[in-house]
Order: C-alpha cells, then structure tokens, then sequence
C-alpha cells in the first residue's frame, strides 16, 4: 500500500513541476531506484527514502537554494569542480535577475531533477539524459572516466546533432560555463542518491538501524559523526572521479591533411576527382571496417546503413531492466516501474552512416575519438585496432555519406545539410 502512495507521489511532483512553475519546486526521489533495492531486500523503502532525501537535502540543497557540500568546499582539491557562483545561476527560477539558467533552457527535458524526465522527454528520440547515472558519451577521456569540464561546454554550446538538443544561441559562454558546473552538480547529486539508496537497502530498519538520523545529533553524536561520515565518503568518491577526468584525457593525434580532409564534402570531392591517396586510404578503412578484429560491420551493417545488431539496448535502460534481472521485452514485468516514472526501454540504434549526421560532432578529430575511445553508455565499444589505422576508418565512414538517404530522415535532415557543409 505505501508503495501505491509513493507512486501517487510521482505524480503529484510531476504535475507540480508542469504546472506551478513559480512556487517552491524541489527535486523528485529517485523512485525506480528505491523501489528495485526495495524489492531486492525486501523491506520497505519508506523510511529509507525520508533519510535519504534529506541528507541530500542537507548536502545539496533545492532546486532555488543550492548548496555544495562541505566536505568539498573544505578540501582544496576539490576547488575548481564547481562554484557557487555558477550553481546560483543556473538554478533557481528564471524570473529572478540572474538566476534560472536550467530551468528555463535545459529542464523541459532533462527535467528539474536532471532525471531525463522532463515533460517532453517520452515523446522524444533518444529519451533526453539522465544526468543521474553519471554516465556520458561525447568526451575525450575513455569509458569509464567522466568528460571534462570542456567536453561538458563543447556539447552544450554545439548541441548534440541528429537529437532534439540543438544550439541554443542566446546562451552566452558564462551561462554555459554555469550550465556544465550544474550538470555535475545534478550528476553528482544523483548518483550519491543511488549510492545512499543502495546502502539503506542493506541495513534492517525493523532492527532499529538508520542511514542518517539527526536526532543523534543530541543522543549519541559520536553515532551521528560516523552516519554522517559514511554519506560523505559517497559524495567524495564522485567528486574524485570529476576531478581525475582531466588526467584521464586521451589527445587525439595529429592528422595529415593529405589523407584526411577536413570536411565530407572535401572528401567526396576528392573521391569524385579520383585522388588515389584517399581511395586507398578508404579501403583500407573498409577492409577494416568489414574485419573480424574492428568488427564494425558486426552492428553497422556490411554496408553501415546501422542495420547489423539492433537489438540491443543503452546502459540507461539496462540499469533498471537487465541489471535487476527483467528481460526488456517483458512489458508486463515493467509496469510498477514505468509507473514510478521510468521511461519504456527503446532498443539502441547503431548508426547509419548514409545520413551523415554524428551526434558528437562530425570533424574528422571528433570522429576519431568516438572509434577510438567509445560511446560509454552504448554498445559502441572502443575500436579494438592500431591507433594510425582510425583515420582510415574515419575516412570509409564518412565516405559512406549519401545525400538522399539524408534527405529520407526529415527529423535531422536540416541537421544533415549543416554537417555537409561544415
Ligand atoms: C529538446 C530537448 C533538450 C533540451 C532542451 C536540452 N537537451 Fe540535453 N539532451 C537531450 C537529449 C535527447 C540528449 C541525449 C542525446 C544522446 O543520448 O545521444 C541530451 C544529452 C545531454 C547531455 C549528455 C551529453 C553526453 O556527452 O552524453 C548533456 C550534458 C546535456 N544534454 C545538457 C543539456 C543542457 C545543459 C541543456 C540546457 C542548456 C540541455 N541539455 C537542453 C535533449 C535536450
Ligand atoms: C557492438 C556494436 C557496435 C560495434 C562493434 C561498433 N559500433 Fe559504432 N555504434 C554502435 C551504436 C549502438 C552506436 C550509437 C550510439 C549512440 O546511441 O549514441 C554507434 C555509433 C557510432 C558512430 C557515431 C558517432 C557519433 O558521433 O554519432 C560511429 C562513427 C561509429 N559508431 C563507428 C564505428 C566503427 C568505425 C566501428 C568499428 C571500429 C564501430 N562503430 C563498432 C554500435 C557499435
């Protein structure tokens, strides 16, 4: 019964945020989450979740008033992950002076939470991020790493193409410098949830224990010393894995123009003129392509049209189907799920490369770094072949652009145009 109430909670929040975009907003509980730890440990998540959410509380503030942790404000290392400057104006409403930043740009689809659930987030292809899972696919450093804090900016101010997130022009570099520091905020933010979750699903609450009780402030403060420390340990493991992104980086090297143009339409224009420098450089991509080793193919199709594997699914749906053991084709099995707020699992498409369109950006450095380093979170893996040999694959993948396949797509075919050219 409580649980239907939790539900009726969801909601409730859900139509607060709609519909009431002025009074107190707050950040909706992370209900999948509780409920499959709930389920595995077959308690209640009631009292769990009230402790949770207001450590978080404690920790992070609200959606108007953030606050940053103090364990990391205290701790010089952790000095330049985000300001509070910037928190201040990415959050908050956007009718205030100064303030709202999020809100008015960015939560309508990855929602005020940064759950990816914004209001028009079912009605979109892909479903907008989750910032949550604290996972991301378009930066320099390898799966595994968080982006930088410039990869973050990149994919801000470009936009992501061939997805409803486009450029946003009115955005200036400070706004989006505010943006990128609260995105991590919310990442790090929701992954502590999950975290605190997770650890309130193995203490046994009918036996008196608690995550966070702060009425032990009084009784026994040594107590609440050691919960609190507990739940700063969380927020400081993630904190860490920001701030080592930037040494994780992996530069991409230099490229020889002769053999890797700038742009696709410089490309094809080479191919069209017969230069052989770039036909043999094509093939080689293809064999690769084509090869057991780099096994593109495998899920791109022998022709790349991104009809080899396609049934798969995003590590964004597999967290809350595969990983606590429901077959994603199960709907039925879904249900109490979707109805505490997750989104129906849609498969993962490879890409088709006749469309041209790269959601991380189409010069030849940004495609270089998707099939050397990955998309995290997909099943694209890193390219397991020699490092020099990815221009060649670079160049075959691009190569396969044709200008009507585009055309066949009229979501992104404006944003096919845009690449073309570029
Ligand atoms: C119209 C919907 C929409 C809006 C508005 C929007 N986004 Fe997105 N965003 C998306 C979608 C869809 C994706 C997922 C793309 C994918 O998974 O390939 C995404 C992904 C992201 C990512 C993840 C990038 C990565 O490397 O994985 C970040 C960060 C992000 N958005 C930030 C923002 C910020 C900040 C704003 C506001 C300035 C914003 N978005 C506005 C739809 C939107
Ligand atoms: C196991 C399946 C799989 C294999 C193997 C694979 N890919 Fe992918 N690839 C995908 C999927 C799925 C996506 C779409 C990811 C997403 O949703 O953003 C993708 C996306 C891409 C993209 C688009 C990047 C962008 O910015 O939009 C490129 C380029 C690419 N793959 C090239 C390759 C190359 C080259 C190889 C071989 C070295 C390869 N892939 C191997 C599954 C695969």
């Amino acid at each position: 019964m409580a649980w239907i109430a939790g539900a009726a909670g969801v909601a409730l929040l859900a139509g607060c945020e709609r519909t009431a975009p002025t009074a107190a907003v707050q950040f909706e509980p992370n209900w999948v989450y509780a409920y499959q730890i709930g389920q595995r440990s077959e308690q209640s998540m009631d009292q769990a979740l009230v402790e949770v959410e207001s450590a978080l509380e404690e920790l992070f503030g609200t959606p108007d008033v953030p606050k940053w942790p103090a364990v990391l404000t205290e701790d010089e290392e952790y000095a330049d992950l985000v300001s509070m400057e910037h928190l201040m104006a990415a959050s908050g409403n956007p009718s205030e002076p100064g303030r709202g930043l999020f809100r008015k740009h960015c939560a309508v689809c990855h929602g005020i939470t940064g759950n990816g659930r914004g209001p028009t987030a079912a009605l979109l292809n892909p479903y907008p991020r989750d910032f949550r899972l604290g996972k991301f696919k378009f930066k320099s450093t390898p799966i595994g790493s968080k982006p930088t804090k410039d990869d973050l900016f990149h994919t801000i101010q470009t936009g992501i193409p061939g997805t409803t997130m486009v450029k946003i022009p009115e955005l200036t570099e400070q706004d989006i410098a505010a943006l990128v520091d609260y995105v991590i905020y919310l990442s790090i933010r929701g992954q502590v949830e999950r975290s605190l979750l997770f650890e309130a699903g193995e203490l046994v609450y009918a036996d008196g224990e608690s995550l966070y009780d702060p009425s032990l402030k009084e009784t026994d403060p040594e107590a609440f010393e050691e919960q609190w420390e507990i739940i700063e340990d969380y927020v400081l493991d993630e904190a860490d894995a920001w701030v080592e992104a930037e040494d994780r980086v992996k530069e991409v090297p230099e490229r020889d123009r002769a053999v890797v143009p700038d742009t696709t339409e410089e490309l094809l224009a080479r191919i069209a003129q017969g230069d052989s420098t770039i036909l043999a450089s094509i093939e080689r991509g293809r064999e690769l392509f084509l090869s057991e080793k780099a096994s593109c193919s495998k899920c791109h199709g022998k022709e790349g049209r991104g009809d080899g594997q396609t049934n798969d699914y995003d590590d964004w749906a597999k967290e809350w189907t595969k990983k606590f053991g429901l077959d994603p084709e199960d709907e039925a099995s879904q249900i109490p799920l979707i109805a505490r707020g997750a989104l129906p699992v849609r498969k993962v498409a490879p890409r088709n490369f006749e469309e041209g369109v790269f959601r991380g950006g189409s010069t030849p450095e940004a495609l270089y770094q998707r099939i050397w380093l990955g998309i995290e979170g997909t099943p694209m893996p890193a390219a397991a072949v020699d490092p020099q040999d990815i221009w060649d694959l670079v160049n075959y993948v691009r190569s396969l652009y044709k200008p009507q396949a585009a055309g066949t797509n009229t979501s992104t075919s404006d944003q096919v145009a845009a690449n073309a050219r570029r």
